[in-house]
């Protein structure tokens, strides 16, 4: 089985900032992975290349076995972001974005509801899920 992540050599300059230097990572299956480092270390340059929003000057990587510069849109079908700031319409409620999230998603419209129901009880969140989310935590909100 191919690691969920797999990076070599990866390489990414803005100018003249350096900001990823031969990047080398294995992150083995369902395991939790931190990546810690000082500000400006590169970081979120180097989520960036795995989630394929930005395109590295040299090296290669890999998300469960899939190449993110030579098909990034096989990449993405297959991943989760969660960001600083979580796309959500504050207005609805959690039950409500997870439907709408679902549709824009085309997922089949008759399993809409129950995945939403099944989302919620594994987050932990089916008390909270018709409330508005304007009063979820930002953690509730991811
Ligand atoms: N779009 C960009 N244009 C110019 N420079 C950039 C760009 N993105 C990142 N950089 C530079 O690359 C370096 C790495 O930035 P990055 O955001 O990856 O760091 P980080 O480890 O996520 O930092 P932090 O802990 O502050 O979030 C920094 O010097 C930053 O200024
Ligand atoms: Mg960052």
């Amino acid at each position: 089985m191919s690691p969920a992540i797999e990076a070599c050599g990866l390489t990414k300059r803005y100018g003249y900032v350096q900001a990823l230097d031969g990047v080398d990572l294995v992150v083995p299956h369902g395991t939790v992975f931190g990546l810690l480092g000082p500000n400006g270390a590169g970081k979120t340059t180097a989520v960036r290349v795995l989630t394929t929003t930005v395109r590295p000057d040299a090296g290669t990587a890999t998300v469960l076995g899939v190449d993110v510069r030579r098909h990034p849109q096989r990449v993405r079908s297959m991943i989760g972001l969660a960001g600083q700031y979580a796309a959500v319409d504050e207005r609805l409620t959690g039950r409500e974005n997870l439907v709408l999230i679902g549709q824009l998603t085309h997922q089949p419209r008759s399993q809409l509801k129950a995945r939403a129901d099944e989302l919620l009880e594994v987050f932990r969140l089916t008390r909270a899920a018709d409330r508005p989310l304007s009063g979820f935590s930002g953690g509730m909100r991811r």
